[in-house]
C-alpha cells in the first residue's frame, strides 16, 4: 500500500498524464451534449455518490448553427469564438456546473476544439450560438479575433485545400479536415488566443482537456500551447497541478502519424481498444475471449500509462471516426455491458464511460443516414435530462452510466485500484475470468453453452454479492450470491442464455 501511495505521489511530477481525479475515483463519463444545468445536478445526485471521477463535457465555446441538416451534433465541432455560450448553456451556467461538480469531488474535462474554426463553405453572418458575426470566406472571426493571417491557407499543398491523403503527414496537419478552416498554430498570436481560452477554463476550475483532432496538429505546436497553460485552480486542486491532457489521435496502424508522436504532451486516445474488444466479443475473424489473457500492450496497444480507453465514443458509436462496425454501443446492450465491464475490471489505461442520446438510426446500404442527428430537443433547445422513478433517464437520454451493470463496475474499478491482474482462467474459448489482487474477481461466459467451474478468486472467504445481477443493500444482496471458501475458491455457474452472462464480486460487495 505504501509503495502504491509513493507511485501515485511520483505521478504528480508528470501531471499531464495524471487524470486529477480524487483518490479512489478512477473513471470519467462523457455526458455527450448534456446541458450544464443537468450535469451540475447529475454530479450532486448521482456521479458524486456513485464514485465517478469526472465528466467529459461537449465543447463549451460558441459554435456555428447549422440548419441544413437541422442542428446536427457535429455543429459543436465548428467554433466561431471562445465565448462560453452554446446550446448547453452560458458562462454563468458553466461556472455553476464546474463549482457544484468540483464541490462533490467530480471534475470537469473540456472537449477543446482548437485545430480549426468552422467550415470553409458556411455562409457569413451571425448564425452562431452567441450571435457573433463571422465570415469564413474572408477568414474573419472578429470575436476572437482571427483573420486571414491566422489560418494555414498558404501552407497547405493540396489543390482542394483539404486533406486528401492520410499517408502524407504534412497534409494531415496543414490542410483542412473536411473543409474546416485550419488554424496556423505555429503563430504565437494564435497559440496565445487558444491558451487564453484554455486558461479561462482553468481559472473557472476545470481539471483537464480532451484535445479534439490532435492528429491534425503538429505535436510541437500543441506543446507550445500547453506550455502556456496555468496550473489548476487551488480552490479544488493541489498547488502546481497541471491540467490532465488526452489527445484525440486515431491510430489504428498503417499511417505515418502515430499515437507515440504525442506522448510528450499527455495521454492519447487508444482507438484500437474498442475496435479489438468489439471484434472479440462479437467473435469475428476467429477471435475469442481466451485471447484476452495478454490484453493491453500485448495486443500492440500503447503503454497503459499513456492510454485513454473507451468501448465507444460519440463518433464511432454512429459510424464516424474509427473502428468500423465492430464497435459495441448501447444499441447492442448485452455485448456492450460485457465490453464495458471487461474494460472497467481490467487494469489497462485510464477509462472513460460513454453516455449517449438515442437517435432514429436508419441504415441504407449499410450506412446510418441519421448519423448526424443532434441531441433530444424542442425547436433546437436541448431537452432536460429527466430521471424516471426506476433511476433510468427519460427524454431519449440513454444514460448508460446509470445502468446497474456499468455503474457498479465503475465502483469495482475504484475498489480494485492499484491491484495486480491475477488468477486468469479461460476454457480455451469464450469463458474467461480474472481477479485484481485480493480485491475483486470477474467471470464471463460468451460461449454458446453453460459455464460451470470451481475457480481461484484470490478473495478472502465469505459470501459476496454479484454486482452485475444485483446490488448489495445493507447486508442483503438483490442478485446472485457467491460463496468463497477458505482457500479462495468459489463455484460459478453462468447460463449462456443469462440476461447478463457475467458475474463480478469485490471487497465491498462482501456480505
Ligand atoms: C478559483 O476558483 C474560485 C472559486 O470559483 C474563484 O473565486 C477564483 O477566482 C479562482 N481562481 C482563479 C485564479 O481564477
Ligand atoms: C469451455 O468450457 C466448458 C464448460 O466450462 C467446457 O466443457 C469446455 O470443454 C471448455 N472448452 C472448450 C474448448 O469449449
Amino acid at each position: 500500500m505504501k509503495f502504491l501511495l509513493l507511485l501515485s505521489a511520483l505521478g504528480l511530477c508528470w501531471a499531464q498524464y495524471a487524470p486529477n481525479t480524487k483518490p479512489g475515483r478512477t473513471s470519467i463519463v462523457h455526458l455527450f451534449e448534456w446541458r450544464w444545468a443537468d450535469i451540475a445536478q447529475e454530479c450532486e445526485r448521482y456521479l458524486g455518490p456513485k464514485g465517478f471521477g469526472g465528466v467529459q463535457i461537449s465543447p463549451p465555446n460558441e459554435n456555428v448553427i447549422i440548419n441544413n441538416p437541422s442542428r446536427p451534433w457535429w455543429e459543436r465541432y465548428q467554433p466561431i469564438s471562445y465565448k462560453l455560450c452554446t446550446r448547453s448553456g452560458n458562462e454563468d451556467e458553466f461556472r455553476d456546473m464546474v463549482t457544484r461538480c468540483n464541490n462533490v469531488g467530480v471534475h470537469i474535462y473540456v472537449d477543446a476544439v482548437i485545430n480549426h474554426m468552422c467550415g470553409n463553405g458556411v455562409s457569413p453572418g451571425t448564425s452562431s450560438t452567441c450571435g457573433s458575426f463571422f465570415n469564413p470566406g474572408s477568414r474573419d472571426f472578429p470575436s476572437v479575433p482571427f483573420s486571414a493571417w491566422d489560418f494555414n491557407d498558404g501552407k497547405c499543398r493540396t489543390s482542394s485545400g483539404d486533406i486528401e491523403n492520410y499517408n502524407d503527414a504534412y497534409q494531415v496537419r496543414d490542410c483542412r479536415l473536411v473543409g474546416l478552416l485550419d488554424l496556423a498554430l505555429e503563430k504565437d498570436y494564435v497559440r496565445s488566443k487558444v491558451a487564453e481560452y484554455m486558461n479561462h477554463l482553468i481559472d473557472i476550475g476545470v481539471a483537464g482537456f480532451r484535445i479534439d483532432a490532435s492528429k491534425h496538429m503538429w505535436p510541437g505546436d500543441m506543446k507550445a500551447i500547453l506550455d502556456k497553460l496555468q496550473p489548476l485552480n487551488t480552490t479544488w486542486f493541489p498547488e502546481g497541478s497541471k491540467p490532465f491532457i488526452y489527445q484525440e489521435v486515431i491510430d489504428l496502424g498503417g499511417e505515418p502519424i502515430k499515437s507515440s508522436d504525442y506522448f510528450d504532451n499527455g495521454r492519447v486516445t487508444e482507438f484500437k481498444y474498442g475496435a479489438k474488444l468489439g471484434t472479440v466479443l462479437r467473435k469475428w475473424h476467429g477471435e475469442k475471449m481466451a485471447y484476452l489473457r495478454n490484453w493491453g500492450e500485448g495486443w500492440g496497444f500503447m503503454p497503459s500509462d499513456r492510454a485513454l480507453v473507451f468501448v465507444d465514443n460519440h463518433d464511432n458509436q454512429r459510424g464516424h471516426g474509427a473502428g468500423g462496425s465492430s464497435i459495441l454501443t448501447f444499441w447492442d446492450p448485452r455485448l456492450y455491458k460485457m465490453g464495458v465491464a471487461f474494460m472497467l475490471a481490467h487494469p489497462y489505461g485510464f477509462t472513460r464511460v460513454m453516455s449517449s442520446f438515442r437517435w432514429p438510426r436508419y441504415f441504407v446500404n449499410g450506412k446510418d443516414i441519421n448519423d448526424w442527428v443532434g441531441p433530444p430537443n424542442t425547436n433546437g433547445v436541448i431537452k432536460e435530462v429527466t430521471i424516471n422513478p426506476d433511476t433510468t433517464c427519460g427524454n431519449d437520454w440513454v444514460c448508460e452510466h446509470r445502468w446497474r451493470q456499468i455503474r457498479n463496475m465503475v465502483m469495482f474499478r475504484n475498489v480494485v485500484d492499484g491491484e495486480l491482474f491475477t488468477n486468469w482462467w479461460d476454457n480455451g474459448s469464450n469463458q474467461v475470468a480474472f481477479g485484481r489482487g485480493n480485491k475483486g474477481f470477474i467471470i464471463f461466459n460468451n460461449d454458446d453453452w453453460p459455464l460451470s467451474s470451481y475457480l481461484q478468486t484470490g478473495l478472502p472467504a465469505g459470501t459476496y454479492c454479484d454486482v452485475i445481477s444485483g446490488d448489495k443493500i445493507g447486508d442483503k444482496c438483490t442478485g446472485i450470491k457467491i460463496y468463497v471458501s477458505a482457500d479462495g475458491k468459489a463455484h460459478f455457474s453462468i447460463s449462456n442464455n443469462a440476461e447478463d452472462p457475467f458475474i463480478a464480486i469485490h471487497a465491498e460487495s462482501k456480505l
